[in-house]
């Protein structure tokens, strides 16, 4: 009896101290923006307390891992850890589902009532893109409960290949890092990770049937002092991944729907390995790992048989840890200087019948044959080569997809070839570039400019293509070259907010694209920024513009921006902004979702 009543009171306790709770109300204004929202007004809202459950299919392994995550997200942003069963529930859950019929492998239900939450996938992979709207509907972090307001949701993506790449070779970033990187783009539905694992400056994985890779390549003396290539800081600077860390990367990728494509940059960008195997080399050396940035005129030695040999054994262990469909070989920025003056390399060429035409010179031709060689080695294991667009000088190989840096001309004469391909234009997508033309303040950066809004005014499938041509581009990637870019944090404020535009352009159909409405989104997702800790680059909240008070209210709630010195009105809640009444000019910052504050 007594017993009883001390239960009683502890679960009445638990009730009230769970109504207790701070409530938030989700918002779908995400991004990437869902293709369909359809609101059930006055429907009601489901009510997401810590007695919420995420029910998965029982053993449906992929659903069980999707339903952790979902826990995950959720503690992480109202400190509620809600139980994942297999065990169905007809009220207060949030019930994950694989057996949505829909044509893209990545498409997704979002469907709340005011008694359960059912994000239905067509995959598990679709399934998880929903799990990420449901998270980023969550306006912020907070020791809160979440009201969701009753919704229906369509979605899929526009392209298949949601890529990022980052350079793990000018600077090194461990395991824990490399996951981070992972995490956040998860968090903006990006389902490649380009590895960039091998340059000049590094090698960065361990190939076992060649150890001086990870014993010498992996390690350079020092490193330029900013853009002085003449100078070094004298401190040494290395670090590779094991196979078994590599691996690791693999998995954690592959849980959050994402798939590794390694890259091992060839037959340029070499340095590194010629040091650590000289003969490989048209010179035969000594080489030494660089220490400084841009290209070098140090190849692999196409005239050599050890140079495929070794090809054929790195990318043997390459296809062991790395299950993606597509491996990139690299291929850019070769200068032909060694060619030219290597007996061996104009013994190949001779051998070869190449000869210099209008298709491109005779040593053009050697590193389309070198590629090539790369190309037969991989479909021979069942997989398919990426290459940069220097590959289709001197003739692509079969199947090769192109992955077009130097503007968009190399997919558009690839997709006319009848290639696949890949836009990843430096003038858009190297987010290596400064985001901002205001530079004081700015990390070193290589140059260039990208702000946010050039990058989500990109269109992957200009006008001028055909239609057949468009359906050769698989999709869009961001590129992040690390040689001014040490530390960690740096990557994500490189990447943020630039990744929420990429997100929107490689996810959103375009008829739906609006770049100020896509502002007034970013708050809620610099949110999930701040929760997770990230560090991002807050220039497009710093809108110099005029204060707009709002006559009735006082309130501010217009801002006139120059951004581009085009000029652009914004509003809170999107609605046409007064800007005839303007009182004062002054520096604002757009601080979090909903406020504007004037800053001295
Ligand atoms: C590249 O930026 N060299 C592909
Ligand atoms: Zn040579």
């Amino acid at each position: 009896m007594k017993r009883n009543v001390i239960l009683g009171m502890l679960a009445s306790t638990a009730i009230f101290m769970s109504c207790s709770h701070d409530k938030v109300t989700a918002s779908y204004q995400v991004i990437p923006l869902p293709q369909e929202i359809t609101a059930k007004d006055g429907n009601g809202a489901f009510a997401l307390t810590d007695r919420t459950v995420i029910t998965y299919p029982s053993s449906n392994e992929a659903l069980k891992s999707n339903a952790e995550l979902l826990a995950g997200y959720i503690s992480q942003l109202t400190g509620h850890k809600l139980k994942v069963t297999d065990t169905p529930s007809d009220e207060n859950a949030i019930v994950l589902l694989d057996n949505l019929d829909a044509s893209s492998p990545e498409a997704y239900t979002l469907d709340v009532t005011p008694t359960l939450i059912t994000i239905n996938g067509t995959t598990a992979a679709g399934n998880f893109y929903g799990i990420q709207t449901l998270r980023k509907s969550i306006p912020e972090k907070g020791d809160h409960d979440v009201e969701f307001p009753a919704v229906n949701i369509s979605d899929s993506p526009r392209f298949a290949y949601r890529g990022a790449m980052l350079d793990v070779s000018r600077h090194f970033f461990p395991v824990d890092s490399v996951k981070k990187f992972i995490d956040m783009l998860a968090l903006h539905n990006i389902n490649r990770f380009h590895w960039h694992l091998s340059e000049d400056q590094g090698w960065r994985i361990e190939i076992k049937s060649r150890p001086r890779l990870a014993e010498i390549a992996s390690k350079r003396k020092g490193t330029c002092v900013s853009h002085d290539f003449s100078t070094s800081d004298s401190i040494p600077y290395g670090g590779f991944y094991t196979q078994d860390e590599a691996r690791e990367i693999v998995k954690y990728a592959s849980d959050r729907h994402i798939t590794v494509i390694p890259e091992i940059d060839m037959p340029g960008h070499m340095v590194a390995a010629l040091s650590a195997y000289p003969e490989l080399g048209c010179t035969g050396g000594p080489y030494e790992v660089w220490q400084r940035w841009g290209v070098s005129e140090d190849l692999l030695c196409a005239g050599n048989d050890k140079a495929y040999e070794f090809i054929d054994d790195v990318l043997s262990e390459i296809v062991d840890i790395f299950p993606s469909e597509y491996i990139h070989v690299g291929g850019d920025e070769c200068p032909k200087v060694r060619w030219e003056n290597c007996p061996k390399c104009q013994a190949k060429i001779r051998e070869l019948r190449l000869k210099d035409d209008a298709k491109g010179s005779a040593e053009q031709k050697l590193q389309s044959y070198f590629m090539h060689h790369a190309s037969d080695f991989l479909t021979s294991r069942g997989r398919k080569m990426i290459g940069w667009d220097e590959t289709l000088e001197g003739g692509l190989a079969p199947g090769a997809i192109v992955m077009s840096w130097r503007g968009e001309e190399g997919a558009k004469e690839a997709a006319r070839q009848g290639h696949d391909a890949i836009m990843t234009p430096t003038g858009y997508m190297y987010f290596d570039y400064y985001q901002t033309l205001d530079r004081e303040g700015e990390p070193d950066a290589i140059g260039g400019y990208v702000p946010v809004e050039k990058v989500y005014s990109f269109n992957p499938t200009p006008d001028d293509m055909t239609d057949e041509e468009k359906k050769h581009i698989l999709g869009v990637q961001a590129n992040l070259w690390t040689e001014y870019i040490p530390e960690y944090s740096q990557v994500e404020y490189m990447e943020l907010p630039r990744m929420a535009a990429l997100a929107e352009v490689q996810w959103t159909d375009p008829s739906k694209k609006d770049y100020k409405n896509f502002t007034h989104r970013v708050p809620q997702l610099a949110e999930h920024y701040k929760a997770n800790g990230y560090r991002y680059a807050t220039h497009i909240f710093n809108v110099n513009g005029i204060l707009t008070p709002n006559p009735e209210t006082g309130t501010i709630d217009a801002v006139f921006s120059t951004v581009d010195d085009a000029p652009v009105y914004y509003t809170l809640d999107g609605s046409e902004p007064n800007v005839s009444s303007t009182l004062y000019e002054k520096p604002v910052q757009l601080t979090q979702s909903g406020t504007i504050k004037a800053v001295a």
